[in-house]
């Protein structure tokens, strides 16, 4: 069983300076873009809530380096890796992980899912996946944070998790995605399902996958799979404010990538401990685009715009609710 002082951790940098820009930030992203959910066009949406965050970013208080911009897998509009942003005035200097669209498939095809993400942390604690795109992650809530292992098959995976979280194996929710890659006869999903547990197979989003393990209020204990890196290090934020326990290792799809991971000098064995994904005080926060368990989409309610957003910060989840007489800006 975890203690108390392993489950929530002391925070190192001034968060609390950053907590309202954090909400802020995914904020003016979700305003800015849901208005293209449902218009089939990806890069415009993603566009959108890019443009939205950086102007946001601009004033926050301090100097934040940008250490994960998601979009250089896909070519999407992004945040670049290295980009500076804040106001440079007195405040603290952190890094930053975003992605201003995590679902952007989501987003474009008018389904629930979509979310503004971004995660703060002290400056130099967030780890570079370098030329890595994918990895293979666990991610489970804190009372079960030191019954895994990467290493094990999944069946002993849902097995210890079970075991941790004083459950029976059918009595787990699992959240994997459902991509080719976790599929077929011997694929991850179908291993998982034998041993009795439930399986939630949603299209992406394995940000939103994770919360959902970790908040209590959503009834999934397990989020296991290959998913992006940029994701993993938003969700190793999360995870490391609320006491939660998450593995990774990076998982190339492509021969390019694992010879530029080997060229970059990693490797494909390491496995990463939690803290060494985010290895210092951290906060993150999230917006609802597109509608889903759990944050809803901008909407207008009786002449005002009302949003929602969660922040989470050690060990804490606030929900926030926006209601604003601003419009939700047109596409
Ligand atoms: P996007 O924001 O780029 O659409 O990412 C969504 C997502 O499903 C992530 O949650 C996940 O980590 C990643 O894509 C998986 O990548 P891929 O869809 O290429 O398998």
């Amino acid at each position: 069983m975890p203690s108390q002082s392993d489950t929530f951790l002391p925070v190192c940098l001034d968060l609390g300076a950053l907590e309202s820009a954090a909400v802020a930030a995914t904020h003016r992203a979700a305003l800015a873009c849901c208005s293209w959910v449902g218009r089939h066009d990806a890069d415009a949406a993603d566009g959108a809530a890019t443009e939205a965050m950086r102007r946001a970013l601009a004033t926050v208080p301090g100097r934040g380096t940008v250490v994960i911009g998601e979009g250089e897998k896909d070519n999407a509009p992004m945040l670049f890796n290295g980009e500076v942003v804040g106001d440079e005035g007195g405040g603290p200097d952190f890094d930053i992980a975003v992605d201003p669209l995590e679902g952007t498939s989501f987003c474009a095809k008018g389904l629930p899912g979509a979310l503004s993400t971004i995660a703060f942390g002290d400056s130099g604690s967030f780890w570079s996946p370098g030329p890595g795109f994918y990895m293979d992650k666990i991610v489970v809530p804190p009372a079960a944070r030191h019954a895994v292992d990467l290493d094990d098959p999944p069946e002993r995976t849902v097995q210890k998790v079970a075991e941790a979280l004083s459950k029976r194996a059918d009595e787990l929710r699992v959240v994997i995605m459902d991509k080719p890659r976790h599929q077929g006869e011997d694929g991850l999903i179908a291993r998982v399902l034998a041993t009795g547990a439930a399986v939630h197979t949603p299209a992406g989003g394995d940000v939103g996958g994770a919360l959902e393990v970790l908040l209590p209020t959503c009834d999934v204990d397990l989020l296991l799979g290959v998913g992006g890196t940029p994701e993993g290090v938003m969700t190793a934020a999360a995870v490391r404010a609320l006491g939660g326990g998450m593995l990774g290792r990076l998982a190339p799809k492509t021969a390019e990538e694992a010879a530029a991971i080997r060229g970059a000098g990693m490797s494909v064995d390491r496995v990463y401990e939690r803290d060494e994904l985010v290895g210092g005080g951290a906060l993150f926060a999230a917006s609802g685009i597109s509608g889903g368990p759990l944050l809803g989409a901008p909407r207008r309610v009786d002449g005002t715009t009302v949003a929602e957003s969660l922040l989470i910060t050690d060990g804490q989840v606030r929900f926030i609710r926006h209601t604003t007489f601003e419009p939700i800006p047109t596409w």
